[in-house]
């Protein structure tokens, strides 16, 4: 089996098991000093190609990526005792790619992406919602674009490591990294 069969496997589990976002994971980033930052988002997307996730581009994780070019991401299932850990070089998606997944956000999601400068400070909650409201009137009547600042990373995996809990702690460790011919070799590692 190939560790992107591996994965939707695992992520149906999820969506059956997880009270909550079972396509929420961790993306961990650097800025050019190495240092690391991690926050949760959502996956949105998934093939061979890679792992996609949308966010503001303005955003501290979207600088870090442009100036990095490269990202960690981890899921943890606690329900299905379970994680998935995926790193490697990160790539922007195409706009038409971006604009379709956009496209199916609610209108709300749509706005929010819009009035929020992500990361930046915030001198009062009001601020944020009227920027909001501005963007209501702003596109009313009307269908609501992509902003230039908003679109989607994919992290192309380098390393895909299945983990799965064991009785006393022997847990399952399972490797995955390219075989240099489009393939992917396996390996186990120490838990
Ligand atoms: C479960 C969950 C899912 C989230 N999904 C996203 C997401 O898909 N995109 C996003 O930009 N932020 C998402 N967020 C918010 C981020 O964790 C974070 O607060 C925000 O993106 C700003 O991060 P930054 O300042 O490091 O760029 C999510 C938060 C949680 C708790």
């Amino acid at each position: 089996m190939d560790p992107h069969s591996i994965f939707e496997a695992w992520l149906a589990e999820a969506r059956e098991q997880e009270p909550n976002d079972p396509a929420a994971m961790a993306l961990a980033t650097a800025d050019s000093e190495s240092r690391p930052s991690v926050r949760m988002v959502l996956l949105k997307g998934h093939d061979r190609r890679g792992f996609v996730f949308y966010t503001n581009l303005d955003s501290r994780k979207g600088e870090e990526l442009a100036t990095t070019a490269r990202a960690a991401l981890l899921f943890h299932w606690k329900s299905l005792r379970r994680q998935v850990r995926v790193e490697g070089p990160v790539e922007a998606v195409s706009e038409p790619e971006a604009d379709a997944y956009f496209a199916t956000r609610s209108r709300d999601s749509q706005l929010g992406a819009w009035a929020s400068d992500q990361s930046r400070p915030l001198e009062a909650r009001s601020i944020f919602e009227t920027r909001y409201e501005q963007m209501k009137s702003r596109f009313e009547g009307g269908e609501v674009p992509r902003p230039p600042f908003w679109s989607g990373w994919r992290v192309v995996p380098e390393r895909i490591e299945f983990w799965t809990s064991r009785d006393h702690r022997l847990h399952e460790r399972r490797l995955f990294t390219p075989d240099g011919e489009g393939g992917w070799s396996e390996g186990l590692l120490y838990p």
